[in-house]
């Protein structure tokens, strides 16, 4: 295959995706690389499940939505969409402001790890797979994160860094979570990733002058993808009750949720110039995350956070102090550092033990499961 002169917008096949980026991996750096290898609480991990498990469900049950949805993809509205265009305007990497310039490397590297993520997991279902159905599901999911994954990587070039992403499969580690685990965090990452994107999106398009890189130009067709990955993930869900009514899946759903909220509010507040420079109030935007989040998953979750008791924002706020402490002992180190990290873990799990117990919401999950992106 002749890669050099294609780009990844244009690929097809995940695989071919991966090929043009294997090519352009010499220009990789070393310390990007590192990020995306870190697997701390905070930054976004490799998963692997059990493919067989996946490979025997059966989309019966949800046919006539199963087919509507993959024709969607199969039509490939986005293919050449994540490219540079005459919409990509000059970014002034030297001049940006160096605390705003780092943590804007850290966001597009961890976006890009996020999204590789996904590809990795998705490719990794459909080559192992035999069950058409989800083969072919599988394929158009990895196919479009590799696009996802290839453009951010080509902003990070701009800046002298890159991802090296066949390093990133061989080496990064690989969590291991059952496919009813995979349904839960994939859908909801991929429903936050679309309630996020349009949510800066729209924040842009209302105040164009804070849109301090082109690559926010990209996010509207971008979360539409991340809509229909969230979508097959809903119908996944719906082929098999138990998966969203059994109690013991209930309390993992809270879990799933409490977990994905809070660790999006630690993440985004280490990020302030970012957000500041976005024009941004972190906990507005978090909150205005969650809703669209919250609003969306009644498609298929039995219950939902309650997201306006006192107790949630306080709850995340501790988590925040906790995660900011722990950081802080393991730089300080010695024994005033060991005792911080116990203290700041004890802070951390009763933070989530507190988001955790408040009372939920719940939800008469609706007949009709499709829905459109409609923010
Ligand atoms: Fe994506
Ligand atoms: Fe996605």
């Amino acid at each position: 295959m002749n890669v050099q002169a294609k780009h990844t917008a244009d690929a097809t096949t995940v695989e071919e995706g991966l090929a043009i980026q294997q090519a352009q991996s010499k220009f990789d750096s070393q310390a990007a690389t590192d990020l995306a290898m870190q697997n701390t609480l905070l930054t976004p991990r490799f998963y692997t499940t059990d493919f067989d498990e996946l490979d025997a469900v059966n989309v019966e049950p949800v046919r006539e939505d199963w087919d509507k949805l993959i024709a969607q993809m199969r039509s490939d509205p986005n293919k050449g969409h994540f490219r540079k265009t005459e919409d990509w305007d000059k970014v002034d990497w030297d001049g940006m402001e160096p605390e705003l310039k780092a943590e804007f490397l850290d966001f597009l590297i961890s976006s890009c790890t996020a999204e590789f993520s996904g590809c990795v997991l998705y490719k990794e279902m459909k080559r192992r797979g035999n069950n058409p159905d989800i083969c072919e599901l599988f394929s158009f999911m990895s196919r479009d994160e590799a696009r996802h994954a290839g453009f951010i990587n080509d902003a990070l070039r701009e800046a002298g860094v890159a991802v090296n992403l066949g390093f990133l499969t061989r080496e990064k580690k690989y969590t291991y979570f059952r496919p009813k685990f995979i349904y839960y965090a994939t859908y909801l990452s991929e429903k936050i990733g679309y309630a996020r994107y349009i949510t800066i999106y729209r924040h842009l398009e209302a105040n164009p002058e804070m849109r301090f890189h082109p690559i926010f130009k990209w996010f509207k067709e971008w979360c539409n993808d991340e809509f229909s990955h969230g979508e097959a993930f809903a119908l996944l869900m719906r082929t098999d009750p138990k998966l969203t009514q059994s109690f013991a899946n209930k309390l993992w759903i809270r879990f799933f949720l409490t977990a994905v909220y809070s660790t999006m509010w630690v993440r985004d507040h280490a990020r302030p110039k970012f957000h500041e420079a976005l024009g941004v109030d972190i906990d507005w935007y978090d909150m205005e995350v969650y809703r669209k989040t919250s609003e969306i998953a009644r498609q298929v979750f039995p219950l939902e956070l309650d997201i306006d008791n006192p107790r949630f924002v306080s709850g995340c706020k501790r988590m925040n102090r906790a995660v900011v402490a722990m950081d802080a002992a393991k730089a300080r180190g010695g024994v005033s550092g060991l005792m911080g990290r116990i203290a700041a873990g004890a802070n951390a799990a009763f933070a989530f033990a507190n988001l955790y117990t408040i009372p939920v919401k719940k939800n008469d999950v609706p007949d009709d499961v499709r829905l459109e992106p409609a923010y």
